[in-house]
């Protein structure tokens, strides 16, 4: 005998459950590439890379790689370098968890635009990196936020902001609802990444406007496939965030002691501009 269920809570039921998918966030298939981790030692680390995949190479064999660690006393001032400032318009975005890092994902052309060495480049997406991949004068921070462009011919420039434990960061509470049901999914992420649609986002002041004093230097994807020519843009002043917010930043990703943090790599005689904005903060000894 089937249970009798009366037709209004089965409607209730019905409402409840489509509600329950909504929230949801999606395991969405999709080929993953060749599969690589940040803990040094094992077989898919960061020494091996390069040798995981002929599409991996340059991660082994790329003599311009990211992250660097920025030794301010050796920096080149360079005054001509153009100043970064953004004004991004709030753009609908997609929260994708793809088992390394945590993106926000824009359609290109809806949110802004950088120029970079008289080039546009359109904001695509940002990721967070958890504890930072760049390192300065050898210290490593808890957080490093990457604000990845795209040029019409497949050029990249990346800003990156590097955050410490501290005050509460204006962009997370956007995203927190979205980070909680990323958190509760399972994915397999040998096969798929996790997709949950953000909504309207709106760039908070702390990453647009006045970028203000960064550093500027020629490397590549801090990931496989390690594509080079990418110009970085590493912000001079750090940003904070709550213990808290970086908690829950990084709970939805299966992740080693090592986090996802490529070792700073040589810089094989590259050099890093350093451009100095009247009144803007610098949060390092120069
Ligand atoms: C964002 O998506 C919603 C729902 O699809 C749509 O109504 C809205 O116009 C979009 N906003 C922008 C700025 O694209
Ligand atoms: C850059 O963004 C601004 C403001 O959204 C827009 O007016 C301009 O057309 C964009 N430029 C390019 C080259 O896409
Ligand atoms: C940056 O420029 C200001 C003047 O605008 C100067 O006082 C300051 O020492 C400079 N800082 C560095 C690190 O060059």
């Amino acid at each position: 005998m089937p249970a009798m269920v009366s037709p209004r809570l089965a409607i209730g039921l019905l409402v409840a459950a489509s509600s329950l998918a909504a929230a949801l966030s999606t395991c969405i298939d999709g080929a993953r590439g060749t599969a690589y981790g940040y803990e040094p030692g094992t077989p898919t680390g960061p020494e091996n890379w390069g040798k995981l995949s002929p599409e991996y190479s340059l991660c082994g064999e790329g003599k311009q790689q990211s992250p660097i660690d920025i030794v301010t006393k050796e920096v080149v001032p360079k005054p001509d370098l153009e100043s970064l400032d953004r004004t991004f318009s709030p753009a609908n975005a997609t929260l994708v968890n793809d088992g390394h890092d945590i993106s926000l994902k824009f359609k290109p052309g809806t949110v802004g635009n950088l120029t970079v060495g008289g080039k546009a480049y359109d904001f695509e997406k940002l990721h967070w990196h958890a504890p930072s991949a760049h390192t300065v004068n050898g210290q490593r921070f808890p957080l490093e936020l990457h604000l990845v462009h795209r040029s019409a011919d497949g050029g990249v420039a990346v800003i990156a902001i590097l955050y410490k434990v501290g005050g509460a960061d204006s962009l997370y509470p956007q995203l927190r609802p979205k980070l909680e049901v990323m958190a509760a999914d399972k994915c397999n992420f040998a096969q798929q990444e996790s997709r949950v649609e953000a909504g309207l986002v709106r760039m908070p002041r702390s990453v647009q406007r006045r970028a203000g004093s960064y550093f500027r230097y020629t490397g590549s994807l801090t990931a496989p496939p390690c594509t080079e020519n990418v110009v970085w843009s590493v912000l001079a002043r750090v940003r904070q965030i709550t213990k808290e917010q970086l908690d829950q930043l990084t709970a939805p990703l299966p992740r080693g002691a090592a986090g996802d943090a490529r070792p700073v790599q040589p810089l094989n005689g590259r050099t890093v501009e350093f451009l100095n904005v009247t009144d803007s903060i610098i949060s390092f000894p120069m």
